[in-house]
């Protein structure tokens, strides 16, 4: 067949997807796959038929192309497409959605709330207590999102957030260690855990430093990893994710854990979990692009 890797897009995201993308394409063409780079930014999508394409790796993160929107026109081309159906992909793409499923099927999460404009926030401020976290529901790679330690930051930071998405949400602040959960097939993959050695683990932290320590394995207890895997598998599946996705995770130090998101289209970067975790269970990065694309349906 021949495979369109999508990447770009018209997503805050797009620049770390044309470094998922880019890195996709490699292995496939490495494979001996007749794969060609699809920005869907400067090419309809609409054209993947008639330019001959029998299968899309979707490589696109947030908006547009994480969110359903490509999932439903490659499903009504009859293209097959990687990870998730139109369904999962929108639920996860909103991090306020995908929590109330998630509270409704006891998946734990920290306590959170809708933000509308003009919201009182010393109310927001007594029930999930400071710091907190305000974010946009539907945005990726920490863009948007702040840590409010302060009633005066609570404006400027809801401001940020609401520029990008008029869905916002805040969410009690955990304190702990940052872990996350690749979820592959039937699978959840060795946990990574990020330690952060300068500042936080935000967008420039994720791609463009050695501030991050990764560590894989996690170095947690056996049976904590065990139940955080379980409960990424149930998280991936209440949701109705198909394929491949990362379950971003924050475990406290008395073991309890609180699932953030899911990201049904993770980063493929070379600073990105996902590969971490297939490496340390003895798949390499060729391999679990081709994985993922066997898994490619309708
Ligand atoms: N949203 C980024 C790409 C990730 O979760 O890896
Ligand atoms: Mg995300």
């Amino acid at each position: 067949g021949k495979i369109a890797v999508l990447m770009g897009g018209p997503s805050a995201e797009r620049d770390i997807s044309l470094l998922s993308g880019n890195a996709v394409l490699t292995a496939l063409l490495g494979a001996g796959l007749q794969a060609h780079a699809f920005d869907p930014a400067e090419r309809s999508v609409w054209e993947l038929k008639e330019a001959g394409f029998t299968h899309a790796f979707i490589a696109l993160h947030g908006r547009f192309g994480e969110d359903g929107t490509v999932q439903g026109a490659l499903q009504t081309l009859g293209i097959p497409y990687t990870g998730s159906g139109v369904m999962a992909s929108a639920i996860g793409m909103d991090k306020w959605r995908t929590k109330l499923v998630w509270l409704a099927a006891g998946v734990p999460t920290p306590k959170f709330r809708m933000l509308a404009p003009g919201v009182d926030f010393s109310g927001v401020m007594d029930e999930l207590g400071l710091p907190l976290i305000i974010k946009p529901a539907r945005e990726g790679s920490s863009i948007g999102v702040s840590k409010v330690s302060s009633a005066a930051e609570f404006g400027p930071a809801f401001d940020a957030a609401y520029k990008l998405d008029p869905l916002v949400i805040a969410e009690e602040f955990v304190s702990g260690q940052e872990m996350t959960a690749a979820v592959f097939g039937d699978v959840a993959l060795p946990l990574v855990r990020i330690e952060p050695l300068q500042g936080d683990y935000d967008y420039q932290n994720k791609y463009f430093t050695d501030n991050v320590r990764y560590h894989c394995p996690a170095g947690i207890a056996p049976e904590i990893e065990e139940a955080v895997q379980q409960d990424a598998l149930r998280a991936f599946q209440v949701l109705g994710c198909r394929g491949w996705a990362r379950a971003d995770v924050i475990l406290r130090a008395d073991g309890s854990y609180s699932f953030l998101e899911m990201n049904t289209c993770p980063g493929m970067t070379g600073h990105s979990l996902v590969p971490m975790a297939a490496r340390a269970a003895g798949i390499s990065f060729e391999q679990l692009c081709l994985n993922i694309l066997e898994q490619a349906k309708l």
